[in-house]
């Protein structure tokens, strides 16, 4: 199935328009102006401002210490560039879980102040009050099930999620109540393939899998990671487009090499 050329700005609804008639949903994180505008001119659909950018940006080891002025920090630089693509930002740790009053106020502060088209929360039903209220508001929300990585210190390790039977009769009712809910589409997080297959095939919103296999109505990378900007890390559900890493270490040896031979600046390259 090919791109859809004529779009001007992608909307919640054009994902939407995109299930009913199988076309795949292309995602990708960007944190920043400069990613974000290659990205959005090569065609994405989506670009979510995801908190691992406490992890790719910032060096954290989990998504827990970014705040929400930083969110909204990188997702302001990410509006700034992209024409094209909606834009999808992460709701940080502690901005929303447990109190719907300041889920609401989160959520509002992202869509004034960065200027973005939605939001992501992770979490089913112990985060559905907070949903609602943010839906009232008519903000667009996309949840995320399977491994939420915002609850790492509850599950302990980034593994495959609802492989036992009662994990994953509980993502199936959480999506569903996602759905009910108002959610516009629903991330699935490293879980089995067959399980995101029935999960898809029983939702009328897309869902965008990471690790979730090939049945899921799109797909979402984080952008370090398929451009090889991440040395070492080559998860199984991980294709690497690019060695980035590579590419700019050998290009950082060459100035180092250039300057320290007196070779540049040349002629040419001073006034
Ligand atoms: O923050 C993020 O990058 C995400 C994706 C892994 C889905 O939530």
């Amino acid at each position: 199935m090919s791109v859809n050329t004529q779009i001007k700005r992608i909307t919640t609804n054009t994902l939407q328009e995109m299930k009913q008639r199988g076309e795949k949903i292309s995602m990708l994180t960007a944190y920043d102006y400069s990613i974000a505008k290659i990205v959005d001119e090569a065609g994405i659909d989506a670009i979510l401002v995801g908190d691992s950018a406490s992890n790719v940006m910032a060096g954290h080891e989990t998504t827990l210490p970014i705040t929400l002025d930083q969110m909204i920090y990188h997702a302001a630089s990410v509006v700034r560039a992209a024409t094209r693509s909606l834009i999808v930002v992460d709701l940080p740790f502690g901005s929303y879980q447990g109190n719907s009053k300041e889920a609401l106020n989160s959520a509002i502060r992202i869509m004034k102040e960065s200027g973005a088209h939605a939001v992501k929360l992770e979490g089913g039903e112990e985060i559905l009050e907070s949903v609602a209220r943010i839906i009232t508001a008519g903000i667009p929300i996309m949840g995320h099930l399977g491994l939420t990585p915002q609850s790492i210190y509850k599950f302990g390790t980034y593994t495959v999620r609802a492989r036992e039977e009662a994990e994953a009769a509980k993502l199936k009712k959480d999506a569903k109540l996602l759905e009910e809910a108002g959610c516009f589409a629903v991330v699935l997080e490293k879980i089995p393939a067959a399980l995101a297959a029935e999960v898809t095939a029983s939702l009328r919103i897309p869902t965008i899998g990471i690790g979730a296999g090939g049945a899921c109505d799109g797909q979402v990378l984080v952008v370090h990671d398929m451009l090889g900007l991440n040395k070492g890390f080559k998860p199984r559900f991980l294709r690497q487009y690019l060695d980035l890493y590579g590419e700019i270490n050998g290009a950082v040896k060459s100035y180092i090499n250039d300057v320290k031979a007196s070779d540049f600046p040349g002629e040419k390259e001073q006034y």
